[in-house]
């Protein structure tokens, strides 16, 4: 039997969660990763201060349904009264966890004081997390955060310490500094470190693309659950080949019918979640069809391709030809 995690209440498979990505990990994105293993799903950040302001996409970004359950909702923001009154909101769309971003690095973020500035602002980070417990009553919140503001002040160990005082039940760490943003390795030694300053459930996040590497970010950390980001691209399979290893199953990798089956199902589910007309909708799925296409023979030319599709009919036609390019260049070798 799978082995699990209790964050508040909440009950998670120790397998692999799928982590908060704006502008990637929308309801599309979720539904398919649920569907395809992921034990937990995240929502993109919402800024809390917006979700006081006004309820234009509140409900489009906070709303939880069923296939996308355990699902957090994550919020942003640098003032403990808003995030308060944030919480309150939110807690109408019955979210089984609600996650605080204070790991965001990008400039507009971090310049309102929010997001990874916080690091740098332990006695802030901690009221707001303190007014997020307050205002959520049973309902469990944790904090996602980074190694550090800099190689200079890595800092999450005492981060974590302060985070756990003010009733959070779980947190999320990513292994690499704020300046790093993306660039680099995310350093395990930093989650590691996390994990033995705090009695709460880790969640340990950077740089896992596939089973082997979450066996190690588990192994080399203690963390108690993976959460998996840009490895997912294109590929809900890695949770698939994760929850198999753990269910002690056997697991065979998709071919290429059924990793264009998959995408064309995405792209059917981004048009059927969208409000907006087919060709709108298509940009949305763009990257996505182009990710499904990654580490092929002839790839780049097809990903080009990808983003300029504007219907689904397209997209239909492009992975057809994309198959057959395949199956051609599979009988050269053979020759
Ligand atoms: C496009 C993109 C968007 C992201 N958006 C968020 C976000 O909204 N909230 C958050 O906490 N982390 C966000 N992250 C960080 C990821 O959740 C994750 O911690 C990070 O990418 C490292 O994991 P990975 O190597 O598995 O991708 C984002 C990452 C990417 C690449």
């Amino acid at each position: 039997m799978t082995d699990t995690v209790n964050i508040g209440g909440v009950v998670l498979k120790k397998t692999a969660a799928l982590a908060p990505m704006a502008g990637v990990a929308d309801r599309a994105y979720r539904l398919m990763c649920r569907e395809y293993g992921a034990c937990y799903t995240v929502s993109e950040m919402v800024s809390a201060k917006g979700i006081c302001y006004s309820d234009r996409k509140t409900a489009e970004l906070c709303t939880v349904t069923d296939g996308e359950r355990p699902m957090a909702v994550q919020l942003f923001g640098s003032e403990p009264e808003f995030m308060a009154e944030a919480v309150d909101i939110v807690l109408r769309y019955e979210p089984d966890i609600i996650d605080i971003n204070m790991g965001c690095p990008v400039p507009k973020v971090v310049n309102t004081g929010a997001g990874s500035a916080l690091m740098k602002n332990i006695d802030l980070a901690s009221a707001i997390t303190e007014a997020a417990v307050k205002a959520a009553g049973k309902t469990p919140v944790t904090v996602k955060f980074r190694s550090g503001w800099n190689s200079d002040t890595i800092n999450a160990a005492e981060f974590a310490k302060a985070i756990e005082n003010t009733g959070a039940a779980a947190i999320t760490v990513h292994g690499r500094t704020r300046d790093q943003f993306y660039s680099g390795t995310s350093d395990p030694g930093v989650i590691k470190a996390v994990k033995s300053a705090v009695k709460i459930p880790v969640i340990g996040s950077g740089d896992v693309t596939d089973l082997l590497s979450c066996i190690k970010m588990y192994e080399e950390t203690g963390c108690d659950l993976v959460m998996i980001g840009r490895g997912s691209y294109g590929n809900p399979f890695v949770f698939r080949e994760i929850d198999s290893w753990f269910n002690g199953e056997q697991y065979s990798p998709p071919d290429i019918e059924e990793k264009m089956q998959v995408m064309l199902r995405h792209i059917r589910l981004i048009l059927s979640l969208s409000e907006k007309s087919e060709e709108m909708a298509m940009h949305e799925a763009r990257k996505h069809a182009a990710w499904y296409m990654n580490g092929y023979y002839g790839s780049a030319k097809f990903r080009g391709r990808c983003y300029q599709l504007s219907s689904y009919e397209e997209a239909v036609r492009l992975s057809e030809e994309f198959i057959e390019l395949q199956h051609r260049h599979n009988t050269q070798k053979k020759r």
